[in-house]
């Protein structure tokens, strides 16, 4: 790495300087060698002079070109080096999160291109914080310089989106590194948006939920007090009483039990069911247990139905239950047109594939546009008081939602004001563990 050629060249004097010392005391023992045979009479003045000039020119140039050249040593540490640095390059462009590579003094020596996407203004030899105009990452940079020990912080960005990261800020120390200051700092950067998206849906579905089961509770609290005491001797408010109990009991139960489905229905989202179902008779199955909503709502319940069998790999509790809230909810919500219309067939997927269709359709006053995109989110409702009165939870489409999407199918919500809503599931038929012509089809609903 770079350090290596820093490294290196610390030590070029001093092998400059032990090669010299050798050149120099040859040199020398050369020259008495010349002055003792001038002495002695073997050799004329003239020409020691001039071997004693040659010797001392060929040290000069020597010298000059030890300064020149490179060590051998040096050659191969400075190609080293050389590589150093482009892998250095190459190893933070391979990494997934935003990456800068700084000098101690905060100026920017490499970055990648995800870091350059993050802040645009990052230009090597800049300092940092010209690019990055976060107080607290700076900051954190300038503690890693003078603590030399890795430094993690949090923070948000608000403009153009809410957006929560986590900075590192790592010292890299090397042999070149002095004192305590680093050769280095590394710069990483982790985007935790999505972590806290999750955070604060869960939170929110808490405090929706218990909320939600609050308020049944609390009527509870308020009719035993009142059983208690202001009404212990009134036969007939204790019959009223106990009536709205029940039903408050019986909310709070339905909603424990939607709570669990869902839950359940989501650990196992990502295990595809594959028994063949006979959607037709879930269906009817369905449309006879509703009969009674239906009767008191004074709608009619339409069935059309293919002649031939639609089969489909899937659960069938967990089936039961989209058409019972689909069903429902038309009767509920969209009961005033008194007419409410199932039609199953075989229609095609986006691919080609066979896919069943199943639709509910009411003529009720229908659901502002708004509303249709956040139906299926948990306890959303387009009219909470109703929903309420009504003995709805909310969560029923977005169990909905959950069942198809673990049977691999869609949930399509369209609506008219004034002239009602339709609910289409459309599901895929078959997969390789469940063909329709399989003997085996479950047909324990019929
Ligand atoms: N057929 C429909 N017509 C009008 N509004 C509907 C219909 N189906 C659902 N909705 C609206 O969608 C909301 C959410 O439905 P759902 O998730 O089943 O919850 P719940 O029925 O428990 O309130 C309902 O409260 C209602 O406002
Ligand atoms: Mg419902």
């Amino acid at each position: 790495m770079m350090a290596t050629d820093d490294a290196s060249r610390h030590l070029l004097p001093q092998r400059l300087l032990v090669r010299s010392y050798r050149a120099l005391s040859m040199a020398a023992a050369a020259i008495g060698l010349i002055v003792i045979l001038i002495a002695s009479g073997s050799v004329s003045p003239g020409i020691g002079v001039l071997v004693i000039a040659i010797i001392a020119f060929a040290g000069w140039i020597g010298g000059i070109l030890a300064r020149r050249l490179p060590h051998p040593a040096d050659v191969t540490q400075g190609s080293t080096a050389r590589s150093g640095v482009d892998g250095l390059q190459e190893l933070i462009a391979a990494l997934p999160d935003p990456t800068i590579v700084l000098a101690p003094d905060g100026r920017v020596v490499s970055f990648n291109e995800q870091a350059s996407a993050m802040a645009p203004a990052l230009r090597r030899g800049e300092p940092v914080s010209i690019a990055l105009r976060v107080p607290e990452v700076v900051e954190a940079v300038r503690r890693t310089v003078v603590g030399n020990k890795a430094e993690r912080v949090e923070f948000a960005e608000r403009v153009p989106a809410d957006r929560w990261s986590e900075a590192f800020v790592t010292p890299v120390r090397d042999s070149a590194s002095t004192g305590n200051r680093p050769a280095l700092l590394l710069l990483t950067f982790h985007d935790l948006t999505p972590i806290r998206r999750v955070e604060e849906m869960r939170a929110d579905f808490v405090a929706n939920a218990s909320h939600e089961l609050r308020t049944p509770l609390a009527a509870l609290s308020g009719f035993i007090e009142t059983l208690k005491g202001p009404a212990r001797n009134d036969t007939a408010a204790r019959e009223r009483f106990l009536d709205i109990m029940e039903a408050q009991a019986n909310r709070m139960a339905r909603l424990i039990d939607d709570l669990l489905s869902l839950s359940r229905i989501e650990l196992a989202a990502h295990v595809r069911p594959v028994t063949p179902i006979e959607l037709v008779p879930v269906v009817r199955q369905v449309v006879d247990a509703l009969q009674t909503l239906a009767r008191d709502r004074g709608v009619d319940v339409n069935i059309d139905a293919p002649a031939d069998r639609l089969v489909v790999p899937g659960d069938r509790d967990e089936l039961i239950r989209v058409f019972e809230n689909l069903i429902e909810n038309a009767l509920k919500y969209g009961g005033s047109g008194k007419r409410v219309e199932i039609t199953l067939t075989r229609g095609k997927a986006p691919d080609g594939s066979d896919e069943a269709v199943a639709s509910v359709r009411d003529y009720g006053p229908g659901i502002p546009a708004e509303h249709i995109p956040r139906l299926t989110e948990r306890f959303y409702r387009v009219d909470i008081t109703g929903s309420r009165a009504l003995g709805g939870t909310g969560l029923g489409l977005a169990l909905v939602k959950h069942v198809m999407n673990r049977h691999r199918g869609r949930l399509i919500i369209d609506s008219r004001i004034g002239q009602g809503s339709t609910f289409t599931i459309r599901l895929p038929m078959s997969t390789d563990g469940a063909r329709a012509d399989r003997k085996d089809i479950d047909k324990s609903v019929s």
